[in-house]
């Protein structure tokens, strides 16, 4: 039988490599983003029998309406990868920057709960092996200057899905958290600063998806980032602000679109 793997963010980097990879294992997917020109192209280059939902992860409705049809469709999906996210630099000093805020946290946190919400009953009934998988970052591991509401906004995917995964455990649905360092994608191809141990984002679709069979927990990815987060998690404050105070900042007024 068939891999059924849900992903939303699939029109283009992490999400889209993602889709390409399962593809090549022959798995059924539903493809979600809300620039549906990108995703019924991406549709074609894998053959054409996928679905594709465009729709905004933060639209609870259209969340429900595109999981209805697609267990309607294929059944209750194997994996579902909440991937979809924004990123732009936020400063608190700046009330303009308020909306961004709310929509990243919109987009990276409610909408990674819109995600999974109308697919939990379908695959608790279904039983076996399944996953609830959630893109968050090591940006949520402490936060960055100038990157207040992304920051915010990871940390919170990170707390929220090792709710998840206890409330998940009897049933025996995985939560997988990964938390990516730096991929080559168009999230970050506008980063004006150079970014350690970058990984093309074919390369981070495979190390993914292992890590999403073997059911972790919570990885980060590359492993070096991984080291890197580790270390940042026992710095003491007095160090930490003295480090990163003057870190390179993501530009403020990208758009989210
Ligand atoms: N690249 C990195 O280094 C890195 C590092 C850590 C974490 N991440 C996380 O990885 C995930 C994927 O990022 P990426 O680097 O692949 O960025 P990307 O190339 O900009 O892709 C983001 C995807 O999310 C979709 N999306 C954004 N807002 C949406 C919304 N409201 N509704 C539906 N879809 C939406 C976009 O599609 P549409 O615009 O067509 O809607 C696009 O497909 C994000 O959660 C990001 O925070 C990335």
């Amino acid at each position: 039988m068939a891999l059924k793997v849900f992903i939303t963010g699939a029109s283009s980097g992490i999400g889209e490599a993602l889709a390409v990879y399962y593809a090549a294992k022959g798995a059924t997917l539903g493809l979600v983003a809300r620039r549906s020109e990108f995703l019924a192209t991406l549709n074609q280059r894998l053959g054409g029998q996928h679905a594709c939902y465009a729709l905004d992860v933060s639209d609870p409705a259209a969340q429900h309406a595109a999981a209805s049809d697609f267990i309607a469709r294929f059944g209750a999906p194997d994996i579902v990868i909440a991937n979809a996210g924004v990123s732009a630099g936020t400063l608190t000093e700046f009330e303009e920057d308020l909306e961004v805020f709310r929509r990243i946290m919109d987009t990276n946190v409610f909408g990674m709960a819109a995600t999974f919400a109308p697919f939990i009953p379908a695959m608790k009934t279904a039983g076996g092996e399944r996953r609830l998988v959630g893109i968050a970052s090591v940006a949520g591991i402490r936060g960055l200057p100038g990157a207040e509401a992304y920051s915010a906004s990871k940390a919170a995917a990170i707390t929220y899905l090792e709710s998840l995964r206890l409330e998940m455990r009897p049933c025996g649905i995985k939560v997988v958290t990964i938390a990516p360092g730096y991929i080559a994608t168009p999230m970050t191809a506008v980063n004006p600063y150079s970014m350690p141990f970058l990984l093309p984002a074919e390369q981070a679709a495979e190390r993914f998806a292992s890590a999403i069979e073997r059911g972790l927990t919570y990885t980060v990815i590359p492993w070096q980032m991984g080291v890197v987060a580790k270390l940042l998690r026992l710095l003491p404050n007095w160090l930490y602000d003295r480090l990163f105070t003057n870190a390179p900042r993501k530009p403020r007024g990208l758009p989210l679109s």
